[in-house]
C-alpha cells in the first residue's frame, strides 16, 4: 500500500481542517487519534464525514500509524499542549528511526519544546516547535505557520507547510523558518500575547462606545466596519461588527447574554513571564491577561460595585467616534512595539537571530492578529538595518504624534468617568515612561540606598561607579557621599 507523506495524531477540530488542508494540497495523510474507550472512534467519524477517494489512511495505533509513512516519517502533533505531548512523545519515539520528524503544532511552552528537542534529538529524533495560529478556518483554508529547530530538516518539511500555508496577494506564503531551538513556540506565545492586548484594546474601545452610543448595537458595528476600511483593518476588527449584530434565536443581542468572565489557556500568561524574565516591558499584554483574571471574578466584582456605586465619577466628556479611533490605533501600535520588542530581546538572549520583517510578513494573513498594520511594521524592518523599537521609527512616529491628543483625551476622560480602560492606560503611560528623559527612579536608588546600603550611582560620575551615603549625616557633615568599594 502507497505510505503516507505525513502522519497526523490529533483529531480535534484544528487537526481535523490541516488534514483536510494537507490532503487538499495533494499529500496523502495518515490519521491517528487516541482511543477513547466510550467515545466513537475519531478516525472513523472523521473519514465518515470525507468524499470517498480522498488521500487519508486510518490508523488506529502509533505503530500502524508509524508504519504507514514514508521515510523520513513526519507526524505533525495537534494534541493539547502539557503532558499529552510528553505522554504522545513518549510513546512514538522507540517507534521511530534516526531522521524522522516529529512536528508539534500546539501552543507549547518554548522551554517545554527546549527540553523535549534535546531528549530526542539524542535519539536521532527532530523535534520542530511549531506555532500555528488561524482557528479552525485558518486550519482549513490556511494558517500562519511559524516552525523552528534543527535547520537539517527545514528544506523537508517547509514545502508542505508553505503549501498548506495562507499566502499573501503577491504569492508569499506565511510560512517561514523561524531560527533554531523552540523559537517558532516562543514567537508564537508573543503572537498570542500581542493578540491579547489587541482584543482588550477592542474591548475597552467597545465600552466607550457603549456609552458614547448608548448601546445601539448597530451603530457600534457600523463604527467598527468603517474602522476596518482603514488603518486598523484586522481580522479583529472585522470579526467585532459580526459579533455586535449576531441575535439570539428570540431577536435579542446575543452579546449582551454572553457572560463578562474571560478564560485564557496559558500563552498570554507565558508571553508576560517571557517580559519579566528578559527585563522588558510589556505593559498592554500584562493588563490584559490581569483584566481576564479580574473579569473571572465576577461576584467580588458585583461586590464593589454596591460598596462604591458611584466612586467619584464625573459624566463621560464628549468623545467623538474619530477620537476613540486615534486612541485604538495608538495604543494598539504600542502593543504591537512592545510585542516585537520582546521578541527582540528574547531573540537576542538566545541568539535566535528573529527576522522581525519575516515575523511581520507571515502573521499578515492567515493568523489571529492579520492585519494591514502589520504590513507597515514588515516595511519598516525590512528597510531598518539594525534593530531600532517601532516607535523609533518615522513612519510609526508620525502615526503616533498625529494620535496623540485623542490618545489622551480618551484615556482622561474614561479615568475621570470610571469606565476601566487598563489596557488604553496602561499604553499611554508606558509611551510616557518611555519618552521620559528624567525618571523618577533617582528617588528610588536613593530610598533603597538609605535603608539597604544597595548604593547608587551618580550624574556627575561614570556609569558603574557606585556610592552610597549615610543619608543621616547630612554631606556638609563629616559623612560624605563616599565611592562604594569594587564588587
Ligand atoms: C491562534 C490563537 C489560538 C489560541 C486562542 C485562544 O493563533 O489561532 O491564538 O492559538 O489558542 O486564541 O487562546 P486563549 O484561550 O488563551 O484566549
Amino acid at each position: 500500500m502507497k505510505k503516507s507523506d505525513i502522519g497526523l495524531v490529533g483529531l480535534a477540530v484544528m487537526g481535523e481542517n490541516l488534514a483536510i488542508n494537507l490532503e487538499a494540497k495533494g499529500y496523502r495523510v495518515s490519521l491517528y487519534n487516541r482511543l477513547h474507550p466510550h467515545t466513537p472512534q475519531a478516525v472513523d467519524r472523521f473519514l465518515a464525514s470525507q468524499d470517498e477517494g480522498k488521500a487519508f489512511c486510518p490508523t488506529y495505533s502509533l505503530q500502524e500509524l508509524v508504519d504507514s509513512l514514508e521515510r523520513p516519517r513526519k507526524i505533525l502533533l495537534m494534541i493539547r499542549a502539557g503532558e499529552p505531548v510528553d505522554e504522545t512523545l513518549a510513546a512514538l519515539q522507540p517507534l521511530l528511526e534516526k531522521g524522522d520528524i516529529v512536528i508539534d503544532g500546539g501552543n507549547s511552552h518554548y522551554l517545554d519544546t527546549r527540553r523535549r528537542q534535546k531528549a530526542l534529538r539524542e535519539a536521532g529524533i527532530y523535534l520542530v516547535g511549531c506555532g500555528i495560529s488561524g482557528g479552525e478556518e485558518g486550519a482549513l483554508h490556511g494558517p500562519s505557520i511559524m516552525p523552528s529547530g534543527d535547520e537539517a530538516v527545514a528544506g523537508t518539511i517547509l514545502p508542505m507547510l508553505q503549501a498548506i500555508a495562507a499566502h499573501l496577494d503577491d504569492g508569499t506564503p506565511c510560512c517561514a523558518w523561524i531560527g533554531p531551538d523552540s523559537s517558532g513556540h516562543l514567537v508564537k506565545t508573543i503572537h498570542n500575547g500581542i493578540e491579547y492586548g489587541d482584543m482588550q484594546l477592542i474591548a475597552e474601545i467597545y465600552s466607550l462606545l457603549k456609552i458614547k452610543l448608548h448601546n445601539d448595537h448597530e451603530a457600534m458595528a457600523h463604527t467598527f466596519e468603517v474602522w476596518n476600511q482603514g488603518v486598523l483593518e484586522s481580522y479583529l476588527t472585522g470579526i467585532t461588527p459580526i459579533i455586535l449584530r449576531y441575535r439570539d434565536s428570540d431577536g435579542q443581542y446575543l452579546l449582551d447574554r454572553i457572560a463578562d468572565r474571560a478564560r485564557q489557556k496559558g500563552t498570554g500568561k507565558w508571553s508576560v513571564e517571557a517580559a519579566l524574565d528578559s527585563a522588558t516591558p510589556l505593559e498592554v499584554t500584562t493588563q490584559a491577561v490581569f483584566a481576564r483574571f479580574l473579569s473571572a471574578r465576577e461576584q467580588e466584582r458585583a461586590r464593589m460595585h454596591r460598596l462604591y456605586p458611584n466612586a467619584d465619577l464625573s459624566p463621560i466628556d464628549e468623545l467623538d467616534t474619530d477620537e476613540l479611533h486615534h486612541a485604538l490605533y495608538a495604543a494598539k501600535i504600542m502593543a504591537y512595539a512592545q510585542g516585537f520588542d520582546l521578541l527582540y530581546q528574547i531573540s537576542r538572549l538566545n541568539d535566535w537571530h528573529l527576522d522581525l520583517s519575516t515575523l511581520a510578513t507571515i502573521w499578515r494573513k492567515g493568523c489571529i492578529i492579520r492585519s494591514r498594520f502589520l504590513r507597515e511594521i514588515a516595511t519598516v524592518y525590512r528597510q531598518t538595518g539594525s534593530y531600532e523599537p517601532l516607535l523609533f521609527t518615522p513612519y510609526f512616529r508620525e502615526k503616533i504624534s498625529l494620535c496623540l491628543p485623542s490618545w489622551r483625551k480618551v484615556t482622561g476622560a474614561a479615568l475621570r468617568s470610571g469606565v476601566a480602560v487598563p489596557a488604553l492606560a496602561a499604553a499611554l503611560t508606558a509611551f510616557d515612561s518611555w519618552r521620559c528623559a528624567q525618571s523618577p527612579a533617582n528617588l528610588i536608588q536613593a530610598q533603597r540606598d538609605y535603608f539597604g546600603a544597595h548604593l547608587y550611582e551618580r550624574t556627575d560620575a561614570p556609569e558603574g561607579v557606585l556610592f552610597h551615603t549615610d543619608w543621616d549625616h547630612p554631606a556638609n557633615a563629616p559623612h560624605p557621599s563616599q565611592p562604594a568599594p569594587e564588587q
